[in-house]
């Protein structure tokens, strides 16, 4: 592993019911190594946002937690965090596919208009700071047929096949570490224009005017940003819009 502390260490698992819950079981009896990072083969019950199940071909994906302990963030400010890990997925999927990934507000991974992969961040918060964070991440790999149940999903092979017909995993764990190393570093200098900039020009359909529904109402406008603590903003003609997730 060819970083500092992100992914040194390194747990392998054929079989898991969620790399996150994995994670914070560790948590709650030790404390793990600042970037300990634990990576599943199989997640036979995978955690989403919004209480979603994260559903994935066994040995295929990318499926892997991260622990950190962002005690120098202040709660209020948690949503850089998120910033910072959707970038690193971003910077390492352009990597591998030499070609431009979005993030889809909060934290959807997106190649056009199809969903590569997801983030979910479980922080825990002690006074106004964040003693520790479980960050999720799963990437579509090498999987290329998905349940028709699923939305608008797409894969790294879908995309750009390889040569051998299979992308590492090792490989891409490693690639994957230095990435978010690489960010998270930025973090910790508290480096907070640089992650906002970057993450509202990544973001999908930024400054483009699209249909938006809330509720039973629809209507136009266009993504300009997000606030300090991770509200969408949207303008609607003269109106500025805030929405949280
Ligand atoms: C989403 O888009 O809803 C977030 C998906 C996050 C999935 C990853 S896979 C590794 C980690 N373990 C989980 O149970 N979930 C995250």
């Amino acid at each position: 592993m060819q970083t500092l502390f992100i992914g040194k260490n390194l747990i392998t698992l054929d079989s898991v019911d969620s790399t996150n819950n994995f994670a914070k079981d560790m948590l709650s009896n030790t404390r793990p190594v600042e970037g300990t990072a634990i990576m599943a083969k199989e997640q036979y019950a995978g955690r989403g946002q919004m209480g979603n199940a994260w559903e994935t071909e066994s040995g295929k994906n990318l499926t892997c937690s991260f622990i950190l302990y962002p005690e120098f963030l202040e709660a209020d400010k948690q949503f850089f965090l998120n910033m910072a890990v959707a970038l690193a997925v971003k910077d390492f999927c352009e990597h591998v596919l030499h070609d431009e990934i979005k993030i889809k507000w909060p934290n959807d991974i997106y190649y056009h208009d199809k969903k590569l992969g997801g983030i979910l961040i479980e922080n825990s918060i002690s006074g106004n700071k964040i003693s520790s964070s479980v960050i999720g991440i799963g990437i579509n790999v090498n999987q290329t047929a998905f349940d028709a149940s699923l939305l608008n999903p797409v894969s790294l092979s879908n995309i750009r096949p390889t040569a051998s017909g299979q992308y590492d995993m090792q490989n891409l764990m490693e690639e994957l570490c230095s990435y978010l190393e690489k960010y998270y570093l930025q973090l910790r200098q508290l480096h907070f224009n640089f992650l906002d900039k970057g993450y509202t020009e990544a973001l999908y359909r930024y400054q483009q005017t699209h249909e938006f529904k809330k509720g039973e109402q629809v209507f136009r406008g266009e993504i300009n940003g997000v606030t300090k603590d991770g509200k969408l903003i949207i303008h609607s003609g003269p109106k500025e819009l805030r929405f949280g997730f």
